[in-house]
């Protein structure tokens, strides 16, 4: 058989690391996926330890270079790339040896230092900076937290690194990020490309914190030689920098241009517009963050816990049942379960609302009621979060009529004719994509000339793609049914501040 030609790509998620191996083609030939959860010491916390990343990466990628060998597959693998959770907070010491455990981009410890922050420097200046508004989501913020809560700790950095970064320096020594990802730090000026120098003063970080940017496909080093042996990949082999999980993931199943939008519903629900330039909601509701593509952009609107809202409910209320069941119960349900509406912000609530106080709610409940009623009103109150999102995008006179559908909501048929009446779009389903990770490889495939950017929608086209229609009977029901789900946050803002101040009140 002839040396064919392939690259790898690898996504360094909240509950496992994956790499894809995919050809020159495009075709994926084989993956690996290593699962692991995250810590949750304190309520609305989330760590994980950076080795645990390392170890699943090794595994990972030696597991595939391992099946290779065995089957005497003849395959030369031309690069490696990176995606990952974004946000995450990895702070390394001196000696470049993490000096605690990551605090991830679900953790909403630095509430208080995100609106220390906008008190201090003021909302519009943060906007104009960095294009987005103070959030605990972002990695300043958590730094912020830190010199407050550890000082210990905040005086030993020496640098930080988001989550595939740390991985990438591993493999290959090297410090680095890329514009995407330092778009989710608030301390990256998104419009230009490069760290803002005026945020890291007003928020006194220090500049040489800041690893240096390159781009997406740039070449970021070459794989070690103790790397090498982990990970079963020849030495010196080159390692492009790559990107966040959002830009990865949309790069990976072509949307890129002005007038696509991606939903993805994974652990959290994401919809993304791309744009021509850095387009921002008033009220920062969306993120303004860099895409792949050197100068293109995306908004990007942001549902806490989407999957998670599913999952939690099967894990704590349906122990033991299968996905496909509480599916099936859902689908016997009609439009609107008799009046019942979930509020999914188990997590608190990103976009639109912007409120790590939000929680989570079943409102209308009845004797009549079952598990299967509220099955189907989780389903229609994710949807109805992205569709919030989606409300705030079009605002911005971005009207996405192309919409692909990926991520675990994708699988069976229930959510996507759920989804698709509540955006009122026909929607492509994506089943079988490999996610970010295969983003990854398209950003190595072109970084190590396999193909060019002008290729990317030809070898991305492997996918399996359904076009869905949306039921228009369902659709005016939750048209109207949308304004009450909207107004059932508004009435409940105030509520929640107190339960918070209760909460904490109690506490201490
Ligand atoms: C994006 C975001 C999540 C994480 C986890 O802003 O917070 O999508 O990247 O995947």
């Amino acid at each position: 058989m002839a040396l064919r030609k392939a690259v790898i790509g690898i996504d360094v998620g909240t509950s496992g690391t994956k790499a894809v191996l995919v050809d020159q083609f495009g075709h994926t030939v084989r993956d690996c996926m290593i699962s692991y959860s995250f810590d949750v010491p304190v309520a609305l916390w989330a760590e994980q330890d950076p080795s645990v990343w390392w170890d699943a990466t090794v595994q990972a990628v030696s597991t595939l270079m391992h099946e290779l060998e065995v089957e005497n597959d003849e395959i030369q693998v031309e690069g490696i790339s990176l995606t990952g959770q974004m946000h995450g907070l990895v702070c390394l010491d001196k000696h470049a040896m993490p000096i605690r455990k990551a605090i991830l981009w679900c953790d909403l410890r630095s509430n208080d230092e995100a609106r220390q922050l906008e008190a201090q420097i003021g909302r519009q200046t943060v906007c104009a900076l960095t294009q987005n508004p103070p959030l605990p989501n972002f990695t300043l913020t958590k730094l912020l937290w830190l010199k407050e809560h550890e000082p210990e700790s905040f005086h030993r950095i020496a640098t930080f690194l988001l989550p595939k970064d740390y991985i990438r320096f591993l493999m290959t020594g090297v410090l680095a990020t890329e514009p995407t990802d330092a778009s989710g730090t608030l301390l990256f000026d998104v419009e230009h490309r490069i760290w803002s120098k005026e945020m890291a003063r007003l928020s006194g970080i220090p500049l040489t914190w800041l690893p240096p940017v390159v781009e997406s496909t740039a070449l970021a080093g070459m794989i070690t030689k103790e790397a090498g042996m982990l990970l079963g990949v020849p030495e010196g082999t080159k390692v492009f920098a790559g990107a966040g999980d959002q830009a990865a993931g949309a790069l990976g199943i072509g949307v890129l241009q002005e007038g696509e939008l991606s939903v993805s519903l994974g652990t959290s629900g994401v919809v993304l517009a791309p744009t021509k330039a850095p387009v921002r909601d008033p009220d920062g509701a969306l993120h303004t963050f860099c895409h792949v593509a050197p100068q293109s952009f995306y908004v990007m609107g942001v549902t806490q816990t989407a999957g998670g809202s599913l999952k939690w409910f099967r894990d704590r209320l349906r122990k033991g049942t299968s996905y496909d069941t509480i599916m099936s119960d859902a689908a016997s349900r009609p439009p609107g379960a008799e009046g019942l509406l979930f509020l999914p912000y188990l997590m608190g609530e990103r976009s639109p609302l912007l409120d790590p106080l939000a929680r989570g709610a079943w409102i209308g409940l009845q004797w009549q009621h079952t598990d299967a009623d509220m099955a189907r009103s989780l389903i229609e109150g994710v949807s109805f979060s992205l569709l919030d999102c989606l409300r705030r995008i079009e605002a911005l006179r971005i009207d996405p009529w192309d919409v692909k559908l990926t991520g675990g909501g994708a699988d069976g048929p229930l959510w996507v004719q759920i989804l698709g009446a509540v955006l009122k779009r026909s929607i492509r389903v994506l089943r079988g994509s490999q996610g970010p990770a295969y983003g990854a490889a398209v950003i190595a495939a072109i970084g190590a000339k396999l193909i060019q950017w002008d290729d990317v929608s030809k070898f991305v086209a492997d996918t399996d793609v359904t076009p869905a229609e949306y039921n228009p009977m369902w659709a005016s029901a939750y048209e109207s049914l949308f304004p009450l789900y909207q107004q059932a946050y508004r009435d409940l803002r105030k509520l929640y501040a107190s339960i918070d101040e209760w909460v904490s009140n109690k506490i201490t």
